[in-house]
């Protein structure tokens, strides 16, 4: 539970709030490069932070990133025109460029030095495989970029998508940390109608774990129990955040930790068992208080994504949502309720709702906009969310104070990996699993 002030102060993230300067201090994906195809492509409209902004792409190909209302009279700089190195102003023809400097007042007097007095605010921007990335903070704080697994490796090696989520950050970034909701929410059901709901959902994780489902058997029944829905959650303060770890129990001697790192300001890696498949990363942004952007991020360590993978995160919305065209906003929504299947609910599946990303969004975004956690229960599967809310509030506290953010200003601190594996019962997971979760720090 938070307390109304906490709740507002971690919440709110515009220009001016705590929680918006601690924001501004990091470099933010802010959208798909092929958002802006191509040289002087048009202008187009993003909300970041609560602002209002305009991204363009200039002749030489640079990504600018410009506020929405020109400083002479305001009109929007979306109708501007995007040329030669600058976007013009359609009122009256002031034209801007990268930096944000007027370089043309055609409507003032050649001799008049106005134009050197007049600036737009512009952001720093930098593209690094299909997504770029801004900096809206002090330009004497400006950071390095984060060097998360996804920006070292080459582009086909990864695979990412921008996602509208109707919701505040918070609530949406909870979900990605939140390991125990994965056994209910996502549960896949099996075995015969009759049998109890914890039977047939444990038969589900059964079935999508490739094993035969036989109630009859024992030894099965033992394989289900293995799917422990009670994790028990420790948390560890890290340089970069937060180190999540949730066990269940493996053997006499031995437990299964899944390991989640979270990273500041809005990172959650998804643990990965081991084997050659596709690491994932869910980075969250807020685009106002009330609404958030997802890239959800698939990318491998050491391999380009093979036509399999591709294949899987491009069609049918099972990976990816469907979207939308044009404004990010996936076609199972909450004005439809997702699409939720009563039917596949009742005999296939713990929500009815087709894919994963969009379960997560329907009971995030049915939490209201921004959820009130004064009326929130936590118990003891939440600790990992408790520890990442501590975190968040610390950091904008201390930016408060004058202390700079340590992992905005080390971008080395951000190769990291989530593993899920058995280690002996004995031994801090965080030790036990040390070689696994800095295996890219060399
Ligand atoms: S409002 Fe933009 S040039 Fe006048
Ligand atoms: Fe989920």
């Amino acid at each position: 539970m938070l307390s109304r002030t906490e709740n507002e102060l971690i919440t709110r993230t515009g220009p001016g709030t705590p929680m918006g300067e601690l924001w501004r201090r990091f470099w933010l994906p802010a959208m798909s490069s092929s958002e802006l195809p191509a040289p002087d492509s048009p202008p187009v409209r993003l909300r970041l932070l609560s602002e209002d902004l305009i991204a363009f792409r200039s002749s030489d190909g640079r990504v600018g990133l410009v506020a929405n209302n020109c400083p002479h009279r305001g009109a929007s700089l979306f109708f501007g025109r995007n040329e030669e190195q600058g976007l013009r102003c359609v009122y009256h023809g002031w034209k801007f460029a990268l930096d944000g400097a007027c370089v043309d007042m055609p409507n003032e007097p050649a001799e008049s030095n106005f134009k050197s007095k007049a600036h737009i605010t512009a952001y720093p921007c930098r593209e690094v495989n299909g997504i770029v990335w801004t900096y809206m903070g002090p330009a004497e704080f400006e950071p390095e970029l984060p060097q998360l697994g996804f920006n070292m490796v080459p582009q086909a090696n990864m695979y990412g998508l921008k996602i509208l989520v109707e919701s505040n950050y918070l609530q949406a970034m909870e979900g990605d940390i939140d390991s125990s909701h994965s056994s209910f929410l996502h549960a896949a059901l099996a075995g015969p109608l009759d049998a109890s709901f914890h039977e047939r959902r444990r038969a589900g994780i059964a079935v999508l774990r490739g094993q035969a489902m036989d109630f009859s058997l024992d030894e099965n029944r033992a394989k289900m129990q293995a799917a422990d829905p009670a994790p028990r959650f420790t948390t560890k303060d890290t340089d970069f955040g937060v180190l999540i770890g949730a066990a269940r129990r493996a053997s006499e001697a031995q437990d299964y930790w899944r390991i989640t790192p979270w990273l500041a300001p809005g990172y959650s890696l998804i643990p990965k068992a081991p084997g050659d498949i596709p690491s994932q990363c869910n980075a969250r942004v807020p685009r106002d208080d009330e609404t958030s952007w997802f890239f959800r991020i698939r990318w491998h360590p050491s391999r380009a994504l093979n036509a399999g993978e591709l294949a899987d995160f491009q069609q049918g919305g099972v990976f990816f949502p469907d979207l939308i065209p044009g404004i990010f906003r996936p076609v199972d929504n909450r004005d439809n309720d997702y699409h939720i299947n009563r039917e596949e609910q009742r005999t296939t599946s713990v929500t009815g709702i087709r894919s994963i990303p969009q379960q997560d969004r329907a009971v995030t975004e049915s939490m209201g906009p921004i959820y009130d956690r004064t009326k929130e229960h936590l118990g003891t599967a939440d600790s990992g969310i408790i520890a990442v809310r501590r975190r968040l509030l610390r950091l904008a506290r201390q930016l408060g104070e004058g202390q700079e953010p340590y992992p905005a200003a080390h971008g080395g601190i951000y190769r990291i990996l989530a593993p899920a594996l058995n280690l002996p019962k004995d031994v801090p997971f965080d030790e036990g699993a040390r070689e696994h979760i800095y295996a890219l720090q060399g």
